[in-house]
């Protein structure tokens, strides 16, 4: 049975729209309804109750609202607070973690990078995954707050953004780094410069692409997809102020998915 209700997707801020990028290419008739919580941004540096807490109003918000399937495209919400979110609601979930998986099978030389925050490597489902997928494989973890809050800021193009990047691979890469993961939403609007540090001999990996594929194959098997091929909108939520939202918007899609923006809203 069809179903036009929205696609909620929801991060701390901006860095899920890297994944709401993936799901409109691959699902251009749904709905977005996008959820940044900059009330709380960064998830990344509070403790694990603190984030499901804020991950568990979020999701609320957007079920009260109608989302049909919520995206938890925030690799520190989804380590702290995806289990707790499908006990509590019944909307099915999909989350996105640090691809630790298809890295650790990859990695020619067997040493992997992975960039994520503070809270995400202290997760026990990190540690799990670490302990699945990447025995015998020397994994570099490096947090990069600054490069979130620059995200944040739509600041991606300045100065001085690609020599602080710069300072955190370098060393990754003198440690025999061959693949490197981005395990934070927001680094996949730096992943260009980060390709350029990195070189052709670096593998990058980004679960954006995975997770909005498992997103569509979630409405497939539950027969929800909208599927009148009538072009989808994304409508935004803020907790915090919704002219900074217009602003990074403006500054990271100066010609792209503002054309979906069709309405905005500070949710308290
Ligand atoms: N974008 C988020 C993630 O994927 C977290 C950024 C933050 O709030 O610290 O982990």
């Amino acid at each position: 049975m069809a179903n036009g209700n929205p696609i909620g997707v929801f991060d701390s801020g901006v860095g899920g729209l890297a994944v709401v990028a993936e799901l409109r290419k691959l699902m251009p008739d749904e709905d977005v309804l996008y959820y940044a919580d900059h009330a709380h941004f960064p998830y990344g540096s509070k403790d694990p109750e603190t984030v499901r807490r804020y991950a568990l109003e979020v999701a609320g918000e957007l079920v009260r609202r109608g989302a049909k399937l919520i995206v938890v495209a925030c690799n520190t919400a989804s380590s702290v607070a995806l289990g707790a979110l499908r006990a509590t609601y019944p909307v099915p979930f999909v989350g996105i973690v640090p691809a630790v998986k298809p890295a650790a099978l990859t990695s020619p030389g067997r040493c992997v990078g992975v960039l994520a925050t503070e809270a995400t490597f202290r997760t026990q489902v990190y540690a799990d995954l670490v302990a699945q997928f990447a025995q015998g494989v020397r994994l570099v973890q490096q947090p990069c707050p600054d490069v979130v809050a620059a995200v944040e800021a739509g600041e991606i193009n300045a100065d001085g953004l690609t020599e602080r990047m710069r300072a955190y691979l370098t060393p990754m890469l003198a440690q025999g780094v061959d693949t490197l993961v981005l395990g934070c939403t927001h680094y996949s609007f730096v992943r260009s410069q980060i390709e350029q540090i990195v070189g052709p001999g670096v593998t990058v990996i980004d679960a954006s692409l995975p997770v909005a594929r498992q997103s569509q194959r979630v409405l497939t098997e539950q027969g929800a997809g909208k599927g009148d091929g009538v072009p989808g909108k994304v409508t935004y939520l803020t907790s915090g102020s919704m002219d900074d939202l217009r602003h990074v918007l403006a500054r990271l899609y100066p010609d792209t998915l503002r054309d979906g923006l069709t309405e905005g809203s500070t949710v308290r």
